[in-house]
């Protein structure tokens, strides 16, 4: 199993590039089964779940070819539309091929998996945007099977602005007979990224970014060309790790619009913070202040950056609050981080952190992608070595991390058993 080690203490300075966002990637390679026509996508990372999600197409009949770093998809024959089991099991976000298997082919088989290190991450919120568009849902022996003669379109009021459930109801829709309207839809940038690769094959699809998105089905999509835009977790990582080692780092192809809830909660805990043509840049001051965070669907604060915050307060001068309103049970990494010597309290969804002047380097335990991240963040402030377990949950969500960091002047690196 490889190891990441940090020996902390060095300011992190430079420039580096973030790759293209894992959580755009997945709907859109989903997307590519509504087509007959070719999908040329550029920008898609080279990650552990992004290889997942294309075992997935292959298995249900879609040519899919890297041509460099490009990735060409071509779904020209549908031949399956069951999910396997073991790729499911793999990667919760396999379910994002069922709208699309809906919307293509009129159903869809998928085994249901159990919770996550992060929550229990129930469906039903999809399954009931299904039914609306006309599918029979049976819940079975563990599996779930959607059957529709015809998606029909409909006006869908979902109970909680869900991102997959959103996506998946979007493709579904996309073929449907009929206009479909998506109330309470979630607003991610990665929602809007999807709406334009779906026009980009001739879907007729209005209003991602807002809380309404109406789609009118059209009878076949064509063929398009895509990129996917920049990872706003991934340049979020490297935002926090600048300030945290008191660096200078320039993120330059960042979209500041996607992390301004981000580089707001920096700012408030005194860091400096610039953007413009080169990017979005953060200079790390002497004293990180104490804040407090919520997080938020977007535009709020991503849950996906609240481990990687924890780690930044855990040093700031004060007590702060974090309070986790997305998932039930995403404070795993607080023990490892309690070893690493942070003085932190766990209160129901929010956790009490009293920042304390250093953390000392220890061997942790990373127990999913976030949460390796934020053991990564603590090694390069923590006194001595740290050795980051589990790399496979950073792979998951991180492309090349240990090298973008070492880039910027951390002394870190992989070591592979
Ligand atoms: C997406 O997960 C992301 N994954 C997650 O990123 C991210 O944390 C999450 O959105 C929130 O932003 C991908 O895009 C592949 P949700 P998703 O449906 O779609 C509950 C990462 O680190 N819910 O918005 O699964 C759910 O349990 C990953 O890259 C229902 O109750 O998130 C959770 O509490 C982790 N019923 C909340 O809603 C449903 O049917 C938000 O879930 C669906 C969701």
């Amino acid at each position: 199993m490889d190891k990441i080690r940090i020996v902390g203490g060095n300011r992190l300075e430079g420039e580096v590039k973030v790759s293209g966002a894992k959580n755009a990637s997945l709907p859109i390679l989903a997307a590519c089964l509504l087509t007959r026509g070719e999908c040329v996508l550029h920008g898609i990372p080279c990650l552990r779940d992004v290889e997942v999600m294309l075992q997935v197409l292959r298995s249900l009949g879609a040519r899919v070819t890297w041509q460099g770093s490009d990735l060409v998809v071509s779904a020209q024959e549908v031949v399956a539309t069951e999910i396997p089991e073991s790729l499911m099991r793999q990667m919760r976000a396999s379910n994002l091929v069922m709208g699309a298997l809906l919307g293509r082919c009129g159903t869809f088989k998928a085994f249901t998996p159990g919770g996550c290190a992060i929550g229990s991450r129930p469906m039903d919120l999809h399954l009931k945007g299904f039914n609306a568009l006309g599918a029979k849902i049976n819940q079975e022996y563990g599996f779930i099977i959607g059957e529709a003669q015809r998606v029909r379109g409909v006006s869908i009021q979902l109970d909680f602005p869900s991102v997959g459930a959103t996506e998946n109801l979007m493709m579904a829709a996309t073929l449907a007979e009929g206009v479909t309207v998506i109330r309470n839809a979630a607003r991610e940038p990665e929602i809007v990224d999807l709406q334009n690769f779906l026009r980009r094959l001739g879907a007729r699809i209005w209003g991602a970014g807002t809380h309404e998105i109406r789609i009118e089905g059209v009878a076949n999509l064509g063929s398009g060309e895509h990129t996917v835009i920049p990872d706003r977790i991934e340049t979020g990582t490297f935002l926090v790790a600048g300030v945290l080692t008191q660096g200078d780092v320039l993120i330059s192809n960042a979209v500041e619009e996607h992390v301004e809830s981000i580089l707001a909660k920096l700012q408030e805990a005194g860091a400096e913070v610039s953007s413009g043509k080169e990017g979005v840049r953060v200079r790390g001051g002497c004293c990180l202040k104490a804040v407090d965070v919520k997080t938020l669907p977007y535009p709020g604060f991503p849950t996906d950056m609240q481990p990687q915050i924890v780690t930044l307060l855990s040093v700031a001068n004060g007590t702060s609050l974090v309070t986790e309103t997305i998932f039930e049970n995403r404070f795993k990494h607080i023990d490892e981080l309690r070893r690493m010597g942070a003085r932190v309290r766990l209160e129901g969804r929010s956790v009490i952190i009293y920042g304390v002047p250093r953390l000392t380097g220890a061997i942790v335990e990373a127990s999913d992608l976030r949460a390796g991240a934020a053991l990564v963040l603590a090694g390069l402030v923590a006194d001595g070595e740290t050795l980051v377990e589990g790399t496979v949950h950073i792979d998951r969500g991180y492309e090349r991390l240990e090298e973008k960091f070492k880039q910027l002047g951390a002394d870190i690196q992989r070591l592979t058993k």
